[in-house]
């Protein structure tokens, strides 16, 4: 079988429709049809501040609402990323073939340092995307489920392993991001040529998997709409619109030509109040599910250090023979 990893930040206390439609969705799906390896990436969340007391709860509740959305610990190995400590090792020796002014033409460093401020900007902010693709290579990914803002970052991954190959020897499998077009960048409602972001998005622009649905309907009821009456898709001329329409298809699992079709004559005021209807049936289970995980933490902390040795013992033998490649002086 082929194999999968994909990772997702703990940085806030429920995770939003961008990242379940243009993620964690098809982490549920290649669960079928690869040897799957996901992981709560609680060493990407430190790089721009964070809140000590609660990154612990967090990384449980991003777990948690995991398995509510499908990942089946029978099916997929889910583990926490600083419970496998060959992450942080692996990264060292590809930050040392990574050039300054590669890392330093990220995007999504560049607009982070920005707004954080250059000088108060962390390295490892600057070295994520390092720590990213060491993440990728030590399980040997085919196939990398993202949303369309971690393209960049995924073709830095794939230098990265050709780069140790060529310059050391045949040691990590090049792999591919798994981007599924339709849903690889889901916008911010109240910005709707802005990606869904936790950290950038206004509390009105975001939907969240965990918050009452009601609060959701009304977000979705004030979404920004386009000019015009007519319910078409045109990312375009029509943004917002198509935005919602995107959403609707991907939760309903009903194509945006049959949506279209049901709405002609309708307004935007009924796609918006029968979408927050969607989104309510939708996460009203994840939502007890996620409950009910969360009210026997033993039970999925050791669900998640299971994880975390399955994960090294896959890591474990890759990082070995990075160690022997780059000439390291193993121990007897
Ligand atoms: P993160 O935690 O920001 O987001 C998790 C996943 O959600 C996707 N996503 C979106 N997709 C569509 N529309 C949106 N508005 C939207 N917002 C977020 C992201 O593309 C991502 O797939 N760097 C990664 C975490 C990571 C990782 C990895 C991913 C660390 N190591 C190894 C893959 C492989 C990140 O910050 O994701």
């Amino acid at each position: 079988r082929p194999r999968t990893f994909s990772g997702i930040q703990p940085t806030a206390d429920s995770f939003h429709l961008g990242n379940y439609l243009g993620a964690v969705r098809h982490w549920v799906a290649l669960q079928e049809t690869h040897d799957a390896f996901y992981c709560v990436v609680d060493q990407h969340a430190i790089t721009a501040g964070h809140d000590a007391a609660s990154l612990r709860q967090r990384s449980r509740t991003a777990a948690a609402q995991l398995l509510a959305v499908g990942l089946d610990p029978e099916r997929c190995t889910l583990f926490v990323q600083s419970q496998v400590p060959e992450h942080a090792q692996l990264a060292w020796i590809l930050s040392c073939i990574t050039g300054f002014g590669e890392a330093g033409r990220m995007v999504q460093f560049k607009d982070k340092s920005q707004k954080h401020g250059n000088e108060r900007s962390s390295v490892g902010l600057f070295t994520y995307p390092i720590l990213q693709a060491a993440d990728i290579l030590l399980y040997q990914a085919n196939a990398v489920p993202v949303g369309e803002d971690q393209r960049q970052h995924l073709e830095l991954s794939r230098d990265l392993a050709q780069r140790f190959n060529t310059m050391f020897g045949a040691t990590f499998t090049v792999p591919a991001p798994h981007i599924v077009k339709d849903t690889a960048k889901i916008t911010d409602l109240q910005d709707p040529t802005a990606k869904m972001s936790k950290s950038s998005s206004s509390p009105a622009g975001i939907v969240n998997l965990l918050e009452d649905p009601a609060r959701s309907a009304k977000k979705i009821r004030s979404a920004v709409t386009d000019t015009g009456r007519e319910i078409v898709f045109d990312t375009e001329t029509k943004p917002g619109v198509s935005n919602l329409l995107t959403i609707y298809s991907a939760l309903a699992e009903r194509s945006i030509d049959d949506l279209v079709n049901a709405y002609a004559g309708k307004g935007y005021g009924d796609l918006k109040k029968d979408l927050g209807e969607v989104v309510r049936e939708f996460v009203t289970p994840v939502q007890e599910r996620t409950r009910a995980y969360l009210d026997d933490p033993a039970q999925l902390d050791k669900l998640l250090a299971a994880g975390a040795e399955k994960a090294r013992a896959v890591a474990g033998p890759t990082l070995r023979t990075a160690y022997e490649r780059v000439g390291f002086f193993l121990p007897v």
